[in-house]
């Protein structure tokens, strides 16, 4: 057990002094309850957060990226390129963090990650059902034909896809191409270009806009931020939850 103040220094978050402030403007809660003591002690299983932002363990860290075009979403490329490693803030970067899932190289957006395998495994496993949407620019005109057959599935690699649901964004008659949002529950290797050529469409531009509940909303571009625990809870009870999409998308 130790005092309150020395987790939450030694989460980096604040200095002791700085913590004590925080405990007396009742910002800080362990295991969901406001502290009012400074004089508290913890244990390594309580939870304790600061605005509600986990802060407890070293060990579980939780971050959302909006990964720029560019950036290889892994820890080290041995081809030399920039990984997005190379924009995590000198803060995180003693946390041992991996990407949860990958985009590929010249796809943006949203991407988590994390140092927690267990959460890892809950978002990227196989029983995982958390959807990602995608917007996603293809050459031509897209037909309803081939909007059904996304939404249906359609083999890839000897696999059929889950149901996934589609939208037609708009059309730009001028430059023959398509704005189209598709949201999936898989996370196949490069699956949504995949999806597109067995229809008969290259994708120019990919950006995944969300993932389970975390959406980029006006978190720019290149930008990290943690996730709150209220986040984090609704990831974990969103992975339990069926894979198979309704036609509404829900
Ligand atoms: N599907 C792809 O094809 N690429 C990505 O980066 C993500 C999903």
């Amino acid at each position: 057990m130790e005092r309150i103040q020395k987790r939450i220094a030694a989460s980096g978050v604040a200095s002791r002094r700085k913590a004590e402030d925080l405990i007396l403007q009742r910002r800080v809660k362990v295991n969901g309850m406001v502290v009012d003591s400074l004089g508290l002690k913890v244990g390594p299983k309580d939870e304790v957060t600061v605005d509600d932002v986990i802060v407890s363990k070293l060990s579980s860290l939780y971050l959302v990226l909006n990964k720029p075009r560019g950036y290889i979403s892994s820890v080290s490329d041995e081809l030399g390129r920039k990984t997005i490693m190379d924009l995590i803030p000198e803060e995180f970067k003693d946390f041992g963090l991996y990407p949860v899932g990958r985009l590929d190289y010249d796809t943006k957006g949203v991407i988590l990650l994390t140092n927690d395998g267990d959460f890892m495994n809950k978002m990227v496993g196989p029983r995982s059902g958390i959807q990602k949407e995608y917007l996603v620019r293809i050459r031509g005109i897209i037909t309803s034909d081939a909007i059904n057959k996304l939404q249906n599935g359609v083999m890839i690699n000897g696999k059929m896809t889950l149901p996934s649901y589609v939208v037609l964004e708009s059309i730009d008659r001028s430059n023959a191409s398509s704005l189209v949002r598709i949201t999936i529950t898989q996370g196949m290797n490069h699956q949504v270009k995949e999806m597109f050529k067995v229809v008969g469409y290259e994708v120019k531009k990919l950006t995944r806009i969300r993932f389970g509940c975390i959406k980029i909303d006006d978190l720019g571009e290149g930008k990290i931020r943690r996730l709150t625990i209220h986040e984090v809870k609704t990831l974990i009870e969103l992975a339990k939850k069926s894979k198979i999409l309704s036609s509404t998308g829900m």
